[in-house]
């Protein structure tokens, strides 16, 4: 590969070279024919592969979550997720994928926090080694992201968030690190914030020295989507490529750099040879084998099945009481699972929520994917449960009072005109969203389009006073059923986010009464504005709200069908605009009035589940009222399928929580997300998630880091550990623990070591208590017993010494604790550590 590369490398000309490190487009790198390089295509994100275009009519699998595939402590499986992303990018004709997420859940606030793994780096490493792995198995690659420390999207641009040393390299550089060394990514993300004074496209010591030079990575540095803001610090900085494109900071302004003698021609040969090195990896420099032969690629997988999957082992049982008795006392088997049996107490299930007919499968932003179907938990609910029990379904409560895209009855297409109004070309719109982003329906270019339609026709599901309105910048003019409702101009807001500023929020625009099932035309005419930092892209939608029903009609609806069932279920959910990219939360309340619905359900004395369809924490407040709460995340496509296997009992849910809940956001540890004078200082140092709320332990959380219930019990029997050597290696050691399955069905069980510091630590510095130093999961039928192996690596007795500037190990006796969460710890063995002998 090398001698092909240099071979290519020494075909290119100055100003090809420094073409070649800037985006030609939204997605992709120029390709240069002569030395036989095609163009690399990138795409978004964690959850799917969305190809380069972002509509809904290039469909694409969805899985569960980030959070929610962190939530299955298996690597293993997040392996095979990357497994289906790398076929899924195979179809789409993507070559590197800009995932995964591992920034840390530092806040409860953060407004990504459902699309990074968890609080806790060695997790975040785990999971993030078995995705990048898994999607390098099938040819494609990954860029690592955000490097580094953006953990939250306030000021997101502009932010320098100021972190010590010792908190970097313990907790936010530690996931990149794991990744870079037992992964060995081909990209890695440069984000868009500064760290201590630098931003990070620029940062000279953490993208050369530390991350190329210590670790030895040996991918290409690829910058957010315009983060990259100046050609000089950037190529020193260690910036390879500069997206998105047509206009950045590379390409010719690089090329001019290099002229004038700011760059030296062989930084800019050296980020060359990685674009290179690069497009030999993925196959797409001629003459060059790549990495992975078809051959040796993983065979076909089948997206559906591993969507479920992926959902119901992610799927964290919080809570699971006996019914009829909420202090678990009386007699009688716990609420779930649902036991719709002949001779089971279930006859007839309450089904209830606007979520459970309206999945919310994904969080908002670059990672949103078009699935091309969703199963809501009405859809799979319907299809699982045997056709002698009654399933009744209330809304009950309205967690959004925003008008949506136009999506169910709506038949819609785009035609675009240029400004003497011939048309150019049209596009069938499976939504009301219009979002093209460097990439127009055929025939069409951003140079001479000019307007935009939505036309098409509407038959509504109920008759009632429709409220229709518009999102998006420029002029606008909505007509539905002949009548004009909004003719005007909608100016730029004054966000310093351009997709923010440019997406905007949905604005209603008029009523318009309908009868249920006669179809009305509808129109909306955008005159397109040009998009901020003149990317070519148009962006708006057509929104539209189902005529409004008395909220408290809605409620004694819900409350009337669950006092007839056996059970209820209610399915509470965030919204788009309560978890998206682009901006923090700034509560961790349910949206609308579900709290009160789930308070009024529970009320009726039918044993309630409650299933959180949420990608990061929300407050319960009425947790120990109701007979079990059922965490979904964002399920991805197959939601409903998941959620019926586990409910009626055909899967245990397996997941374990990545993140420790509040009960109040006032009670997290860690909680500010808003720079202040554009600064955010980290000043909880090393001491976030459950190492904070060890530390400062005034209230306990709702739900401990690594909490989860399955369908079975476990008793852990037996621990030890054996050392590794001469404690001079990477490792300190072996933990073996031996649990037994002491229910009555087969489980899963995910068994955590925690190594505890000595006795007495503290004298040189202040250490978190205990931190997650392994896991594994194992398997046993009833009454069998299985061992968890977890080799502890050195690093988690290791403490980075600020003075020094490097790792320094803390001799002593630690205790290696084995549990089910970090506060439900069953067993423990000493675990001596020496100085090596020199
Ligand atoms: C996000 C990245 C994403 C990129 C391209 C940015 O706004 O921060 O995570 O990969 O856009 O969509």
């Amino acid at each position: 590969m090398g001698a092909a590369v240099e071979k290519a490398l020494g075909a290119l000309d100055p100003d090809t070279k420094a073409r070649l490190l800037a985006g030609q487009d939204m997605w992709s790198l120029p390709a240069v024919p002569s030395i036989g390089l095609r163009s690399l295509v990138m795409s978004d994100g964690p959850i799917g592969v969305r190809g380069v275009h972002w509509t809904a009519d290039d469909p694409s699998v969805a899985l569960p979550s980030p959070t929610a595939l962190a939530a299955t402590w298996d690597p293993a499986l997040a392996r095979r997720a990357g497994h289906l992303l790398a076929q899924e990018a195979r179809r789409k004709g993507v070559h590197v994928l800009l995932a995964p997420t591992v920034n840390l859940h530092r806040s409860p606030l953060g407004g990504r926090h459902f699309e990074a793994y968890s609080e806790d780096p060695h997790l975040t490493g785990e999971i993030g080694t078995g995705y990048v792995t898994g999607v390098q198995e099938g040819g494609i690659g990954t860029t690592v992201k955000h490097f580094v420390a953006n953990d939250a999207e306030t000021e997101r641009f502009t932010v320098d968030n100021r972190v010590s040393t010792r908190a970097l390299r313990e907790l936010y550089l530690a996931p990149f690190e794991a990744i870079v060394k037992s992964a060995r990514p081909w990209g890695v993300m440069a984000a868009y914030n500064g760290v201590n004074g630098s931003t990070m496209t620029a940062h000279r010591e953490l993208q050369r020295e530390v991350l190329r030079g210590e670790w030895g990575f040996d991918g290409f540095i690829v910058s957010d989507w315009t983060a990259a803001r100046d050609t000089v610090g950037a190529m020193r900085g260690g910036l390879d490529v500069a997206m998105p494109g047509p206009r950045t900071v590379y390409g010719e302004e690089l090329a001019a750099a290099v002229r004038q003698g700011r760059v030296a021609e062989s930084e800019v040969d050296d980020a060359v040879r990685r674009v290179l090195t690069l497009a030999a990896r993925v196959g797409a420099l001629d003459g060059v084998a790549p990495a992975v032969a078809p051959t040796d690629r993983p065979g076909p997988v089948d997206g559906d099945a591993l969507a479920r999957e992926i959902a119901r082992r992610s799927f964290v049982l919080l809570r699971n009481e006996r019914a009829g008795a909420p202090d678990g006392e009386a007699a009688g088997k716990p609420v779930l699972p649902l036991d719709t049996t002949e001779s089971g107490s279930i006859r007839s299930l309450a089904l209830i929520g606007a979520a459970a007919r309206d999945a919310r499968v994904l969080g908002g932003g670059s990672a949103l994917v078009f699935p091309d179907h969703i199963v809501s938990p009405l859809d799979g609910l319907r299809a699982a449960l045997p056709p002698d029990v009654r399933l009744d379904y209330a809304v009950g409560a309205d967690p959004s009072d925003e008008l949506a895209p136009a999506g169910e009855g709506f038949e819609l297409r785009a035609v675009v005109r240029a400004a003497d109004g011939r048309v150019l070309g049209a596009s069938p719109l499976p939504s009301g969203q219009v979002q093209w982003v460097g990439d127009f329906p055929e025939g069409v270019t951003y140079e001479e389009l000019h307007t935009v339609e939505t036309v098409g026709t509407f038959t509504p599901r109920e008759s009632g006073a429709h409220s229709f309105g518009t999102r998006g910048l420029g002029g606008l003019r909505l007509t539905v059923g002949g009548e004009v409702l909004y003719d005007g101009e909608q100016g730029p807001a004054d966000a310093d986010d351009p997709f923010e500023a440019f997406m905007g929020s949905p604005l209603p625009r008029g009523q318009v009464r309908l009868t249920a099932g006669e179809p009305v035309e509808v129109s909306l005419v955008c005159t397109v504005a040009p998009f901020p930092d003149a990317f070519p892209a148009v962006c708006f939608s057509l929104v539209h709200r189902a005529p409004e029903r008395d909220a408290e009609a809605l409620l004694e609806e819900a409350v009337a069908v669950a006092s007839a069932a056996d059970a209820a279920v209610v399915v509470a959910a965030t919204t788009e605009s309560v978890e998206s990219e682009g901006f923090d939360r700034t509560d961790l309340r349910l949206p609308g009035r579900q709290d009160e619905l789930v308070r009024r359900v529970a009320a009726t004395g039918t044993p309630t589940v409650v299933v959180v369809n949420a990608g990061s924490p929300v407050e319960l407040p009425w947790r120990e009222d109701v007979a079990a709460v059922l965490l979904s995340w964002f399920p991805g496509q197959e939601a409903g399928a998941a959620l019926a296997d586990v409910l009626l009992g055909a899967e245990e849910p397996g997941g374990r929580l990545p993140t420790t809940w509040p009960k109040r956001l006032e009670d997290a540890p860690v909680r500010e997300v808003v720079p202040s004078e554009g600064q955010l200082v980290y000043e909880e140092g090393v001491f976030i998630g459950y190492r904070a709320w060890e530390r400062w332990s005034g209230t306990a959380p709702a739900y401990w880091f690594g909490h989860g219930l399955g369908y079975t019990d476990w008793a852990y029997e037996s621990m030890n550990f054996t050392a590794a050597g001469d404690g001079a290696g990477e490792e300190l050691g072996t933990v073996r623990v031996r649990v037994r399955n002491t229910g009555v069905r087969t489980g899963r069980e995910v068994v955590q070591i925690y190594l505890a510091v000595p006795e007495g630590d503290g004298g040189v510095v202040e250490r978190p208590a205990r931190r997650l130093a392994g896991f594994a999961t194992v398997a046993a039928g009833p009454g069998e017993t299985a061992e968890a192996t977890v080799t502890l690596g050195r690093r988690a007795a290791e403490t980075w010494d600020e003075a020094a500037g490097g790792w320094r190990l803390m001799p002593g006796v630690y205790t290696a604790e084995a549990g089910r969460s970090v506060a439900d710890r069953r067993l423990s063995t000493p675990v001596p550590v020496a100085m090596p002998k020199v």
